[in-house]
């Protein structure tokens, strides 16, 4: 494709993108095709010519986007959200463009030195307190890999990394029953196997235990196993759970145990100062992990790991081939040390864009809209006397579920399962389930950042009015 076409197709592409940002409620909010459809639209082999770009891009209105669900929707309250705000966008078509691969500092010193300096920023706006130093992942899941590697390494003195395990005393890592199931892929890929993995019984609010965590830790050290590592979360996925840090922090540096802190959603509230209470005890972590990319309005993928110690995750991770050395090396910042993949995008541009297009305060004015929002629908659903609040709003989550008289807790599950699904295939919002202590219910999300009062009043609307279908 030669530049003055890239160009011409490259206007089109975002006026094409901003007439769908504008109508994109009229679009049902989860994608509305059958299991197959749009593989069945695609041909089994690669064309052996060219073909003209609008052509693509016409098949791509036509096959891909019935295929899509709309995460930019204001009515999408599913999972937790994974906002694209303009400006994040805009950053976005730049890195694509430029294409810089950032491994080392010299194969652009930029990105190294922005990603250092806007972390640094972020660190500030989110009242984390200092001796950070923060590094951009592609997820939280492999934040926390990170974490149970070098907590590994650490408790064994790195005869792991250098001998294998098979030389190591059994180990464990601890976090709550409802942590993310990506602290379990961790343990089972840092080799430990998902039997080393202790689930900490949580309390009324779905918060670890701490009493039980300590009680699980001397156990293990009774029969000879070394804790590894503590996973606390800020934010559980199913409920909004908020491990009390302080106390976990205590334990941590009572028995010497690495500890890192899964905040991947709620870590964004703590630009609000009202909810840093959450961090009370931060002090003791040896790493934290907060997503950008979930609602901070920045484009996935962008999640914030700050460490305390970057020497300890460099020793666990590099490996240093003659190819892979500059002139710079050892002055400077190396970031393919401390990540598990080598290559790596230009990720702190589209953060860099959104603070500066939003500032603090637009970030404050977003984020307390959607949990005033949040509270405000956990009245309506107490008010009505055939839902019930299943968990109470933690930030910007609650959940609920149907509860209409005479029914046990079977039929219930069944019931809301078959709510979610129908509310689902409707398309005007987008929800979805979990389990509460064994039982179904139903996730509210509030973060689409153009989510207003009035989509969560449709939203609300239609959950009734569906159930009452039912
Ligand atoms: C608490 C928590 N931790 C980790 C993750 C995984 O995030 P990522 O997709 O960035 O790996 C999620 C995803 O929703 C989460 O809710």
């Amino acid at each position: 494709m030669d530049l003055d076409r890239f160009q011409e197709e490259a206007h089109h592409l975002v006026d094409w993108l901003t007439e769908y940002r504008r109508t994109i409620e009229t679009r049902p909010v989860r994608a509305q095709t059958a299991p197959g459809t749009i593989a069945a639209q695609l041909p089994a082999s690669p064309p052996v010519s060219p073909e003209d770009c609008r052509a693509i891009l016409d098949d791509f209105e036509r096959i891909v986007m019935p295929g899509i669900t709309h995460w930019q929707h204001p009515r999408f309250f599913a999972y937790f959200p994974a906002n694209a705000t303009p400006p994040a966008v805009l950053a976005e078509i730049l890195t694509a463009g430029i294409a810089a691969q950032c491994m080392l500092w010299q194969t652009s010193p930029a990105a190294t030195e922005m990603e250092t300096r806007i972390l640094g920023w972020l660190a500030l706006m989110l009242g984390l307190g200092e001796g950070w130093h923060g590094v951009i992942q592609d997820s939280a899941s492999s934040a926390t890999l990170v974490a149970v590697l070098v907590g590994r390494e650490r408790a064994t003195d790195w005869q792991a990394d250098d001998e294998g395990l098979g030389a190591c005393p059994p180990l464990a890592v601890y976090a709550s029953e409802e942590a993310h199931s990506s602290v379990e892929k961790a343990v089972r890929i840092a080799g430990l196997g998902r039997q080393a993995l202790r689930l900490v019984p949580t309390d009324a609010d779905f918060a670890m235990r701490p009493e039980a965590l300590d009680a699980l830790i001397r156990a293990d050290l009774e029969a000879g196993i070394e804790p590894a590592c503590i996973v606390a979360t800020l934010g559980t996925t199913g409920t909004g759970g908020i491990d009390p840090l302080a106390r976990i922090g205590e334990i941590a540096q009572t028995h010497d145990i690495y500890l890192h802190v899964d905040a991947a959603w709620a870590g964004s509230a703590l630009v609000l100062p009202e909810t840093r209470w959450m961090i009370e005890g931060l002090k003791f972590a040896d790493s934290f992990v907060t997503n950008p990319h979930k609602w901070l309005g920045v484009t996935f993928d962008c999640s914030a790991h700050f460490v305390r110690k970057p020497d300890e995750l460099i020793r666990t991770l590099t490996v240093n081939p003659a190819y892979l050395t500059s002139q710079e090396t050892g002055r400077v910042v190396d970031y393919r040390d401390w990540g598990i993949p080598l290559g790596r995008r230009f990720r702190a541009l589209k953060l860099w864009f959104v603070l500066r297009a939003y500032g603090i305060e637009g970030l404050e004015a977003m984020l307390r809209r959607h949990i005033e929002l949040t509270a405000e629908l956990a009245g309506w659903i107490e008010a009505d006397p055939a839902f019930e609040l299943t968990s109470k709003p933690s930030l910007a989550l609650l959940t609920f579920r149907y509860r209409p008289q005479g029914q046990d807790d079977t039929a219930l599950d069944a019931l809301n399962t078959a709510l979610v699904e129908r509310i689902n295939d409707d398309g005007r919002i987008y929800l979805t389930q979990t389990r509460i202590r064994g039982r179904v219910a139903i996730r509210f999300s509030i973060g689409q950042t153009d989510t207003e009062r009035a989509h969560v009043e449709t939203g609300w609307a239609v959950v009734r009015e569906i159930a009452q279908t039912l």
